[in-house]
């Protein structure tokens, strides 16, 4: 009987222990993302703080994130996961849309389609210099993905009446990509 209530009680503790210790993991790499994000949306009027706590903790990685190092290439990642899904995006609607969409907008949406096939390979890149520390080869491709996302938004407002269907999706890239730079920033 007495065997068996310290078993219980054992177990009972290591238990509270195990969860109170993966709640301290947790808990370290919200601190290190709410810290960033709260000091990078201070400095930098690009960077909404909301959408960069949501971004950063939405990624499944972000459980192992500790270190800004890490936090930089999750961020990367989630750059790279956007703009492929991008272009897939405008892939599609060239074909759905094809007899629908007027000729300006087409010619919108092809220039789109180049310019995210490239970023594609660019992010890409990026990682690479990012993981050997090539700091300033990842800053230059990282800011051409910014490029990409606000040349491909300029486009439509050339002419009124035209509506980007890309919006979201430019500002998503354009964001991500400023935070990496931001955490790149910081590291070199
Ligand atoms: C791009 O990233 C943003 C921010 O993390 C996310 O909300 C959005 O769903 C992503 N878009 C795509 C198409 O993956
Ligand atoms: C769009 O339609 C034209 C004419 O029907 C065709 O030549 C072209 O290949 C089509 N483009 C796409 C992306 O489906």
């Amino acid at each position: 009987m007495k065997k068996n209530g310290v078993l219980v009680s054992l177990s009972f503790s290591s238990l509270v222990f195990l969860s109170t210790f993966s709640i301290a993991i947790s808990y370290s790499t919200n601190q290190l993302i709410h810290e960033t994000c709260r000091k990078f949306s201070r400095n930098d009027p690009n960077i909404n703080y909301n959408f960069c706590i949501t971004s950063l903790q939405a990624s499944p990685e972000s459980r192992c994130a500790s270190n800004l190092r890490r936090l930089g290439s999750i961020t990367i990642n989630l750059i790279k996961r956007n703009v492929t899904a991008t272009n897939h995006f405008i892939k599609d609607l060239l074909i759905a849309q094809n007899k629908t969409m007027g000729p300006y907008q087409k010619a919108c949406l092809i220039d789109c389609l180049e310019l995210y096939g490239d970023a594609v390979s660019t992010v890409s890149d990026a990682m690479k210099a990012y993981r050997s520390r090539h700091y300033d080869d990842a800053n230059v491709q990282l800011s051409s993905v910014i490029d990409a996302a606000t040349t491909c938004e300029d486009g439509f407002k050339e002419r009124k009446g035209v509506v980007s269907p890309l919006t979201k999706r430019n500002n998503d890239a354009f964001q991500l990509s400023v935070i990496a730079l931001s955490i790149i920033y910081v590291l070199r």
